[in-house]
């Protein structure tokens, strides 16, 4: 069985004009120990299918359909859950969340800045929560801050530091380690390095994805920088304006992309070999979630867009075992039989 399993997940916000769309029937799932990478540009509903997961979404945020279910745990869609009105609701989710948030389930936010309550010391932080979730000494729980300092490279002697005494890059650290501290089965890691430079970012992942086959948990890592994930994930979800373009097995989409989303993203970033050529960005930008296009909501930007692409939403097509792309023309674009439209 998966650990994480999420089927159809709906997730709209409410606002004062209606309704934006920001997670629209998305399924993927992870198994123990794996690491998916979730990409996407900015405002494609990354962030909100996280908060979905960990049941964190702001108050007018609903799920308005599809399960999620960990290890084996129903934390989004169960009949119960479904039965009780929607101020019993929230009573409901935060007992079925206790157990789960930060001893099972942990997240790195993407704003590391806000991560930390200013009056208080980072590692006492980080040493209650060890101790609200775990029956330890005051004094065993601080052996264990210094352990996870020094396993997300921070100085040990920063550990009587206040949050606004620590730089952007040691915050981020201190999420990190804040997110290990209970040695959770899933970490969810938003953006984890986008506040640190180029050669920090890389040894940061590297290091999370050390501790991570250590101790042997899933991890998912959010980022809009498709080369980010290249060398950290197994698996890939590709997602654009609330929905998932293109899921599965990181090299089989890396080798053979699928959706013209995908390849435009591919485009778009530093080749991982790192060979020097002109950068591709895509034209235009995400569609307003609350009115979003018809049919393909990628179809405005896609080059390769025909008049069906903007009359019918493309199923996921399984253009090889493990490897879904949702458009119309998968199956010539993995054949590259795919001429662009100009
Ligand atoms: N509280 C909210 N109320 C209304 N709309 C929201 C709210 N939070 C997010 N949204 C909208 O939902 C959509 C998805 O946002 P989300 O933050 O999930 O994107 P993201 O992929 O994480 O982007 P980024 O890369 O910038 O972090 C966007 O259109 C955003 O404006
Ligand atoms: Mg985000």
């Amino acid at each position: 069985m998966a650990l994480l399993e999420i089927e159809d997940l709906v997730v709209y916000f409410d606002i004062i004009r209606g309704q934006v769309q920001a997670v629209d029937g998305i399924s993927f799932s992870l198994n123990r120990g794996e690491t998916l990478g979730l990409v996407g540009e900015s405002g494609c509903g990354k962030t909100t299918a996280a908060f979905a997961i960990t049941r964190l979404l702001p108050s007018n945020g609903n799920i308005l359909g599809g399960k999620i279910t960990f290890d084996g745990k129903v934390l989004a869609g169960s009949e119960e859950e479904l039965s009780l009105s929607k101020r019993k609701r929230r009573k409901y989710v935060d007992s079925v969340m206790r157990d789960v948030r930060w001893d099972e389930v942990s997240m790195i936010f993407q704003s590391a800045m806000n991560a930390f309550n200013p009056v208080y010391k980072v590692g006492d932080q980080i040493a209650e929560a060890i101790r609200a979730h775990e029956d330890v000494s005051k004094e065993e729980a601080k052996r264990k801050v210094i352990e996870l300092y020094r396993l997300v490279g921070l100085d040990v002697d920063r550990i009587d530091g206040y949050p606004h005494e620590y730089s952007g890059g040691m915050r981020q650290r201190a999420m990190i380690a804040m997110a290990l501290a209970c040695n959770p089965k899933l970490i969810i890691a938003d953006e984890p390095t986008t506040a640190l430079d180029v050669i920090m970012q890389d040894r940061v992942l590297a290091e999370m994805r050390d501790i991570q086959r250590k101790m042997g948990m899933a991890m998912i890592i959010i980022t809009h920088d498709i080369s980010v994930v290249a060398e950290v994930a197994e698996k890939i979800a590709i997602m654009y304006a609330g929905k998932l373009l293109e899921y599965g097995d990181i090299t089989s989409i890396f080798e053979r992309p699928s959706n013209p989303y995908t390849i435009g993203l591919m485009a778009s970033f530093p080749s991982i070999k790192g060979e020097r050529k002109a950068l591709f960005s895509i034209p235009g930008s995400p569609p307003d979630l609350s009115n979003p296009p018809s049919g393909c909501r990628f179809h405005p930007r896609c080059r390769y867009a025909k008049s069906l692409c903007k009359e019918k939403e493309p199923e996921a097509f399984e253009v090889e075992p493990d490897h879904f792309s949702k458009c119309h023309f998968a199956l010539d674009i993995f054949n590259g039989q795919m001429s662009e439209v100009s």
